[in-house]
């Protein structure tokens, strides 16, 4: 049985949980959730490098892991670098697919709705300059959606009016696809679809869970024959760096994981 772990600043990375499952059905899975950090996307990119190498260098010591999945864009477009050259473990980034985007715009007007740190970050530029330089492409960074994200994992209602305020500059500019350029955003994949059907709303999860076969099968940490199923099989564990909330730790459970747990750590925010 091979082990992935996944990182989040929070429940971001569990929208790409169910393209793991269906490509990887029997895996462990250790989730590492900062939320005492949370959210990433308003904070100092060298502050967040730090942070973020320091905790998934002490969850890899902790683990036996096969591969590592920062599945998180903002923290994936500041550290993958870092990272790589400190940890073993393959680390498997997790960045906007502007080029899938770009491909599939038929009228080529597109979206980019992610954190305010990977909108204005330059890693972003590039891969537009790189995949999207013949499309109009209309970038909207929001926090708020993180929060709204969180607060629907903890059953809280959403707010519709707002989130209708946050998405009005890609219907306002006609955009066809719009990239779900942070994982907490397909969370809200049916409250966005309710709002603007017309747009085709992408994200990454496949993509990664496709990256992630490709590593374990050269590392031969691939279990062959695989029955698909939707549940979490083996161990599972959902680390947070904070203590969550009882709603949140119930959907948590209802995914699949078995254990919830703070994540102790010596670092200071
Ligand atoms: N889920 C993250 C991302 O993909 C970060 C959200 C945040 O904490 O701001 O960008």
């Amino acid at each position: 049985m091979s082990c992935i772990a996944l990182f989040d600043s929070g429940v971001g990375g569990l929208s790409i949980l169910p393209a793991i499952k269906q490509n990887i059905p029997n895996t462990d899975i250790i989730y590492l959730a900062d939320h005492h950090a949370a959210p990433y996307g308003n904070k100092d990119p060298k502050w967040l490098n730090t942070r973020i190498l320091e905790l998934v260098s002490q969850l890899d010591k902790r683990h036996n892991l096969d591969a590592i999945i920062i599945a998180c864009n903002t923290a994936s477009t500041i550290c993958l670098e870092g990272l790589r050259t400190t940890i073993n473990t393959p680390i498997i980034g997790v960045v906007p697919a502007v080029k899938t985007a770009a491909h599939l715009s038929v009228n080529q007007s597109i979206g980019i709705l992610a954190t305010p740190s990977t909108i204005n970050g330059t890693y972003l530029q590039s891969l537009i300059n790189d995949f999207a330089s013949q499309c109009n492409v209309t970038k909207v960074g929001s926090t708020e959606l993180v929060t709204m994200s969180e607060k629907k994992l903890s059953q809280q209602p959403i707010n519709y009016d707002t989130l209708h305020t946050i998405i009005s500059p890609f219907i306002e500019a006609r955009c066809d696809v719009v990239v779900l350029g942070c994982t907490h955003f397909p969370h809200l994949i049916e409250e966005l679809t309710k709002l603007a059907p017309h747009i085709r709303w992408i994200d990454s999860a496949d993509a990664i869970a496709k990256r992630c076969v490709n590593v374990l099968t050269d590392s031969h940490a691939l279990v062959a024959n695989q029955n698909v199923t939707s549940k979490l099989t083996g161990k599972s564990i959902f680390y947070s760096t904070a203590p969550i909330n009882v709603n949140l730790k119930e959907s948590i459970e209802s995914i699949g994981f078995k254990q919830t747990q703070t994540f102790a750590t010596t670092i200071v925010p």
